[in-house]
């Protein structure tokens, strides 16, 4: 009998073996041999990845074939074909947790490294920015933290919030191929991503400075993914909305966070070297706000004015009567349409 950190090791190296080739069955005597091990404890191995929700066939307790990867938020699964360079090196996944971010700045602060993924099948307490909930209910959303360490000055951090949110716009679109519905998407600044003018996903920057420079930051991104309409509490079902209740068909969390992953890699190295220039037109493409009137609550400060832009660090640049003022962060309401 296997003790179970054997067992996951072996259910792991079976599942990659055999899901390499889906079209064929592997007797378990040919899989023990290249796995140097015995037919039982490929047995207990195989009926060990089936928990996991992997759709195997298995036949008379002897062969075994790959039908499908589970739906599952678990590391083997997200780092399968990930084909990243760093990120996701190191990837934690847990059934429940508190929040990812918050989990993500206690292992930041413990020396975890850049590029650190952890993610959550549900958050007991996901918080949002402002100190709001952030509605994580079990297995249908994607609620996943990165850690980053970047050598640049803390006032180029809000910008990372609209990279990632370029970053995960791409992957929802390329994951759910030719939806119309789509065309609805758009990217309401600092960290937000709707569909139809309803919140699809969520972004939470948080930064630890010590002495003005930064010692890590974490993103913390919620999607809701395949939530059904009905699933939402009363208070955020008119805002809020599912890629399932906009496009009416579940998809694959999984290929949507692998997409993610990879895109997040490629956007932070440029905008590392760039900042946001080279997203310009996509962020003038997708905006919600620019070019539109609309009052700013930034802690005490109200503001009214006309956004024009936003700019290589991710600031708003808001037309006041005041001038043309750079915004770092706020919450914003379009007035005018
Ligand atoms: C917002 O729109 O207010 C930001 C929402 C961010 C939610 C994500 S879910 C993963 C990570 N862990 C948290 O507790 N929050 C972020």
């Amino acid at each position: 009998m296997l003790n179970h950190a054997d067992l996951e090791k072996l259910a792991d190296a079976v599942v990659a073996v055999i899901r390499e080739k889906p079209n064929q069955s592997f007797s378990f005597s040919w899989l023990a041999d290249e796995l140097k091990t015995d037919s039982d404890a490929i047995q207990q191995a195989v009926h060990h990845a089936t928990g996991w929700g992997y759709g195997l066939e298995i036949r008379r307790n002897e062969r075994v074939q790959f039908i499908s990867p589970p739906d599952s938020l678990f590391a083997t699964e997200i780092q399968y074909d990930l084909r990243t360079k760093w990120l996701g090196k190191t990837v934690l996944s847990y059934r429940a947790v508190k929040s990812t971010n918050d989990l993500a700045a206690e292992m930041a602060n413990a020396g975890a490294a850049e590029g650190t993924v952890i993610t959550a099948e549900q958050q007991i307490e996901g918080r949002g920015r402002l100190g709001r909930t952030w509605f994580s209910p079990f297995g249908s959303g994607v609620y996943v933290s990165v850690i980053f360490r970047p050598a640049f000055e803390p006032e180029s951090a809000p910008g990372m919030s609209v990279m990632t949110a370029l970053a995960l716009l791409d992957a929802i679109v390329a994951c759910s191929p030719g939806e119309a519905r789509l065309k609805q998407i758009s990217l309401k600044w600092p960290n937000d991503l709707l569909i139809g003018g309803r919140k699809v996903a969520g972004i939470l920057t948080e930064l630890a400075t010590e002495d003005r420079v930064i010692s890590h930051v974490v993103i913390g991104i919620g999607i809701n993914v395949n939530a059904s309409p009905n699933e939402f509490p009363e208070e955020i079902a008119d805002t809020a909305t599912s890629i399932y209740r906009e496009i009416g068909r579940k998809i694959n969390r999984v290929e949507l966070l692998r997409a993610f992953l990879r895109n997040l890699e490629k956007q932070y190295s440029t905008y590392l070297v760039h900042g946001l220039k080279k997203d310009h037109d996509k962020i003038r493409k997708y905006s919600s706000l620019i070019g539109h009137e609309v009052t700013l609550q930034a802690g005490r400060v109200r503001m009214q004015g006309l956004v024009k832009d936003i700019d290589a660090d991710g600031r708003l640049m808001l037309q006041t009567d005041d001038g043309l003022q750079p915004i770092i962060a706020g919450e914003v309401t379009v007035v005018k349409e």
